[in-house]
């Protein structure tokens, strides 16, 4: 089974994406490690854990890691992912697991060490963990096997999530996204570009009827879906975090193309655009896989059967 590690802001699609991977049964997941993002750092480990619980997987460590981006002020997301972030859909759950007392970036760096190219790591919030390990240890650019980053837009932009051609992982710690992005890593970023094109929709939910994670979701999923009105102009959610769980899970589900990718950290219009050279005009090596497109009908069909176990 393929190691991973799991890095979160957990956000009402990052406990989906840790739910699914967990119960596809095909990861070997080393440990989860938190970042502040969607919501404010205790929230995110907090819901962590309550993810955790629920899906009857207390064994797996949970290492916390930075509370604050590498560089700028933090910015959240408590609008789209309501309440505590998880639209405060686990509010009765108490929880008691123990964090593992390693910092996130150093279990990453350990990680990298140990597993050497054998370790794939997802990155679903900010990427200030990794800038950090990075930063700490620059050797394990050269040890970690894939880096699958929910991330960007490349091609449609305009479509933004944060500023009209910003997706919000990236506008959250920019300066961290451009350290991770020119280190020579194999990264693949899994932008709007085709989280977009993969929607829950309350159907979906309804399908899940049985499941033992059909409450959560559907209270989880209430208020993130009517934001979706917002933005898609349909009540609906995109399964941006998921789907990146899915590439690692299945990499034909999407088609890849490698392109010079930089991220722009001075434009206060522009400020977390992934800026992508489908020309060549900057004559710089190619440095991320950007998905240029995504088969939704399996990805969704594959989602919900893990789901509803
Ligand atoms: C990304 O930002 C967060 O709000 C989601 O959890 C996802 O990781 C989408 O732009
Ligand atoms: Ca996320």
């Amino acid at each position: 089974m393929e190691k991973v590690i799991l890095d979160v802001d957990t956000g009402i699609d990052d406990a989906l994406a840790i739910i699914y991977a967990i119960e596809s049964r095909q990861l070997d997941i080393q440990g989860i490690t938190t970042v502040n993002g969607n919501v404010p750092l205790d929230y995110v480990t907090k819901n962590t854990l309550k993810v955790l619980k629920l899906a009857d997987s207390n064994d797996i460590p949970i290492y916390e890691g930075a509370a604050e981006p590498y560089v700028r002020e933090a910015v959240h997301e408590f609008k789209v992912h309501g309440g505590d972030g998880i639209g405060n859909a686990l509010d009765d759950m108490a929880v008691s697991k123990e964090l593992e007392e390693t910092f996130a970036a150093d279990f990453i760096i350990e990680s990298a060490h140990k597993y050497k190219k054998g370790l794939t790591l997802i990155m679903v919030g900010p990427l200030t963990n990794l800038a950090l390990a990075l930063k700490k240890n620059p050797a394990i650019k050269d040890m970690i096997g894939r880096v699958v980053i929910m991330g960007g837009l490349v091609s449609n932009a305009g479509y933004g999530n944060m500023l009209p051609t910003s997706e919000f992982n990236i506008f959250a710690d920019a300066e961290a996204a451009k350290v991770v992005f020119h280190k020579g890593l194999d990264i693949t970023l899994i932008s709007l570009d085709v989280t977009h094109q993969v929607m829950m929709t309350d159907e979906h939910v309804e399908q899940l009827n049985g499941s033992p994670y059909y409450d959560f979701i559907k209270n989880a999923t209430d208020e993130y879906m009517d934001y979706g009105l917002k933005l898609y102009n349909k009540r609906q959610c995109a399964l941006h975090d998921p789907l990146t769980v899915g590439y690692v899970l299945d990499s034909s589900l999407l088609t890849t193309e490698k392109y010079y990718v930089d991220v722009e950290t001075s434009s206060p219009l522009g400020y977390g655009q992934t800026i992508c050279d489908f020309r060549g005009l900057l004559s710089k090596e190619p440095n991320v896989n950007i998905c240029a497109g995504v088969d939704s009908a399996r990805f969704l069909k594959d989602f919900i059967g893990t789901l509803s176990k």
